[in-house]
């Protein structure tokens, strides 16, 4: 394993014919590539992605960690958190024999409404830029690549395939190119991902400009450029735009189509030669070239006491205190009514290619039951509206055109993907039945899948035809069409849905209980509210709003959550508020409420997480890494439904906090940098000496504490209609009770910058602000940028 020079890599291009060089540009499956002995290289795996090493299936895969969502590792602020991140997850990878990991996703949070933003760090370009790094940092030292995605103004998914996001140059590089150019100079990433949009009316897997010219040229990357999966439509433009891979295999528009357009003069033989030797050089790095690599055999458990540690840790180090009036953390003897349906279904993952098979996913109900032994627990209202895959598994059988049985097997999950990797079966399956035992009850049933079915339950028979919801392949494997009913049995009976249609889809069965209806759920919880010393009430989104493929319509919690809230706390003593979202929510609630805390999705440990955070033996010390709107429509970037194709970043650099802080939205509910801690914190004489700010911090709360201290800069007045406020550095740090110190912060030279007539100059001067959030300043000093040539 290590780094080949290039005349190694040029000696073994020039070893193979043309077509054998562009046969090993396109994968070898969905998730492998092939190997060719000629030329020393063993086939690579690849597996997503940000929040766990799912592998190589999209369903049924090996066990493997679920770590809290990317918005909830990114609110503790810490390189060092990303840095473990990183490295755990190429453990997570050496189990599973994977040498790149598809991750982490740099996109910025634009609007709120975005469905990926679960996935992505930040609103802020440093932010996001510095952690992606030391993802990057500690992926990579441990052998296992990382792939950068997705390059570049991939900010929603609403029309994902097609929409054309327009940005200017400004914008692309003050912001959206920032993170990926941190990533590049800070830590080397050995992959970057070529996005689905298109940017500025060129295809992502097509920018000559982004790829050859910035991030192969400009900046000196050596790595290697993947398509996103399906994304790429062309050979010669695609080739000459500097995409070095394309996945899926094993076909697609490359292949003999290359080969012609070499042929034909379009494409010069060199281009496919620097293709592949970036293709190698990603090899010799993760171990697949020559000798094969050695993977590391004793990889803690998936499900073990030492990941449980680490993913608690992890998870709850990023919650962040939204709101307390001192009722956080709680006393260990008081009575907890603990309510609503993400507590005993606590969403731990957001959906799409991010989603893993986890070893077990703890509720927020078992967490805290098993923390203390006062709490009673009450469902709430529900909060989904689409049909999903049942918690059991289910029986598959795959029939050919003539009938002939293909295939029978269970799957130990409720849904699966029929013919995407590559299974030998005799002929294409022509019908799939699904099957799985149903106890006497109410229930609720149901099919997904883009096809036609027929259901039964007993005496109940249903016929059904799902369709496809947009052209998009990615949509319908990862987000299928679903329907489902509720029935009466009598007693027990199975569940069939034989379903017909095309080859590739994703299918699943829908069977659980009826739950209460909402007017019951909220007049228990208002009951058991009035018992207790303490209300707790956890609200949330799911994986129907959190989720690849799919964007948000609102920000308003689904269902009727607020509303069981605003009962709860009318009742109540006392009430706090534990959001299980990755993204902002509305909460009309949130000044009748004692406090708010802010979970995210965090992962396999979740409900321990949390139950450590309320409950105080580990702080939950995150800071929001994005604004809170105030109300629907009210931020800087709102909309994400392409007019004509084309998504307009029309708010140029003045993107989330600094949107908001020079008034083009209303003020927000929560800044960015916000987050209480359970300590408390006074900031007193402010320096700058030589680019390092130091600040001198004491912590004056009874308790151990971690601060992050945030210093945004605030350009002169007379640039202020050009030049929005934004972060130029952050230190975190732990302090005792009482303990006070001098902090140093450095400021970041690529957030002091601005791109204008092409090329970076430093901003000629302002304020630098010392902050917990622009809501709360705590300090300023006047910034003057250095002399020439420092
Ligand atoms: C996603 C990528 C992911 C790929 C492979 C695509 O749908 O956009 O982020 O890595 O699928 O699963």
């Amino acid at each position: 394993m290590g780094e080949l020079s290039d005349d190694d890599l040029s000696e073994r291009v020039a070893r193979l014919p043309l077509e054998r060089k562009v046969r090993l540009l396109t994968g070898a499956s969905m998730f492998t590539l092939r190997g060719e002995e000629a030329v020393g290289l063993a086939p690579m795996a690849f597996s997503d992605g940000p929040t766990g090493v799912r592998g190589l299936e999209f369903t049924g895969g090996p066990l493997t960690c679920l770590f809290p969502n990317a918005t909830l590792l990114a609110s503790s602020w810490r390189r060092e958190t990303a840095a473990e991140v990183g490295r755990l997850l190429a453990e997570e990878a050496e189990r599973q024999r994977i040498h790149v990991v598809l991750g982490p996703t740099v996109n910025l949070h634009r609007s709120p409404l975005g469905g990926r933003l679960f996935e992505a760090y930040s609103e802020d370009p440093l932010l996001t830029g510095v952690l992606a790094a030391a993802y990057v940092a500690g992926l990579q030292e441990r052998g296992v690549g990382a792939c950068v995605k997705h390059l570049v103004a991939n900010e929603s998914e609403t029309d994902r395939t097609s929409v054309d996001s327009v940005v200017d140059e400004r914008t692309l590089r003050e912001v959206y190119l920032l993170p990926f150019e941190i990533a590049v100079q800070d830590a080397d990433p050995w992959s970057v991902m070529a996005a689905y949009n298109d940017v500025n009316g060129v295809p992502a897997t097509e920018q000559d400009d982004v790829v050859n010219r910035i991030l192969k040229g400009e900046w000196g990357w050596t790595g290697l450029v993947m398509s996103d999966w399906f994304a790429t439509t062309s050979a010669a433009p695609a080739a000459n735009g500097g995409l070095d891979l394309v996945m899926p295999g094993p076909t697609g528009p490359w292949g003999p189509a290359l080969v012609a357009a070499v042929e034909a003069g379009e494409v010069a033989e060199s281009v496919v030669d620097d293709h592949l030797r970036r293709l190698l050089r990603l090899a010799g790095r993760v171990g697949a070239l020559d000798e094969p690599r050695t993977w590391r055999e004793d990889v803690p458990h998936p499900g073990g006491p030492e990941r449980r540690e680490q993913l608690t840790r992890l998870a709850a180090d990023g919650m962040t205190v939204l709101a307390n009036d001192g009722t956080l953390p709680l006393a260990r003897d008081v009575r907890i009514a603990l309510i609503g349906r993400p507590a005993l279904e606590t969403t731990c993952m957001g959906g799409g290619s991010a989603s893993v098979r986890a070893p077990h996913q703890v509720s927020i109900a078992e967490g805290l039951t098993g923390a203390t032994d006062r709490v009673a627990v009450v469902d709430g209202v529900d909060v989904r509206s689409r049909p999903r895959p049942g918690r059991d598994g289910m029986r598959v059988r795959l029939y050919g055109a003539s009938g002939t049985l293909l295939d029978d097997r269970h799957s130990e999950e409720a849904r699966t993907i029929i013919g995407m990797h590559g299974e030998a079966l005799a002929e294409p399956v022509a019908r799939v039945e699904l099957s799985a035992p149903l106890p006497a009850g109410r229930l609720r049933i149901g099919v997904l899948g883009v096809a036609h079915a027929r259901i039964t339950a007993g005496d109940a028979s249903f016929e059904v035809t799902l369709d496809a919801v947009s052209d998009d392949v990615g949509a319908d494997v990862l987000r299928p069409p679903g329907w489902q009913t509720d029935v009466v049995l009598p007693e027990p009976a199975e569940l069939v849905a034989e379903l017909t249609g095309r080859e590739m889809v994703a299918v699943g069965l829908v069977a659980e209980p009826t739950p209460p209806t909402d007017d019951d759920a909220i007049a228990a919880a208002v009951a058991a509210a009035r018992e207790a010393d303490v209300a707790v009430v956890v609200v949330g989104l799911t994986e129907e709003q959190e989720t690849e493929v799919a964007d948000k319509s609102t920000l308003a919690l689904p269902g009727r959550q607020d509303e069981l809230v605003a009962a709860v706390a009318a009742a109540a003593a006392r009430t706090v508020v534990v959001v299980n979202a990755a993204t902002p929510v509305l909460m009309p609630w949130r000044d009748e409420v004692d406090a708010i805390l802010w979970a995210g999705l965090p992962g396999q440990e979740g409900g321990h997480a949390v139950a450590a955070a309320l409950l105080g033996a580990i702080e939950p010390a995150g800071r929001l890494v994005t604004s809170f709107p105030a109300a629907d429509g009210a931020a800087p970037a709102w909309e994400v439904v392409p007019t004509d194709g084309r998504l307009v970043y029309d708010e140029g650099v003045f993107v989330g906090y600094r949107g908001y802080a020079a008034r083009r939205a209303p003020a927000p509910a929560y800044w960015f940098g916000h987050g209480l801690g359970y300590g408390s914190w006074e900031y007193g004489e402010v320096t700058l000496d030589d680019g390092l700010l130091s600040v001198d911090l004491t912590n004056t709360s009874p308790r151990a504490s971690r601060e992050v201290v945030q210093v945004y800069l605030q350009p002169d007045p007379a640039d202020a209609d050009d030049q929005p406020v934004r972060l130029v550095g952050w230190t975190t740090v732990d302090l005792d009770a009482g303990e006070r110190r001098d902090v140093d912060v450095a400021l970041d030279p690529r957030a002091l910058r601005t791109w204008a007539d092409g090329r970076w100059s430093r901003l000629t001067g302002g304020r630098l602000l010392v902050a917990r959030g622009l809501g709360d300043l705590r300090g300023e000093v006047p910034y003057s940028p250095p002399p020439p040539g420092r």
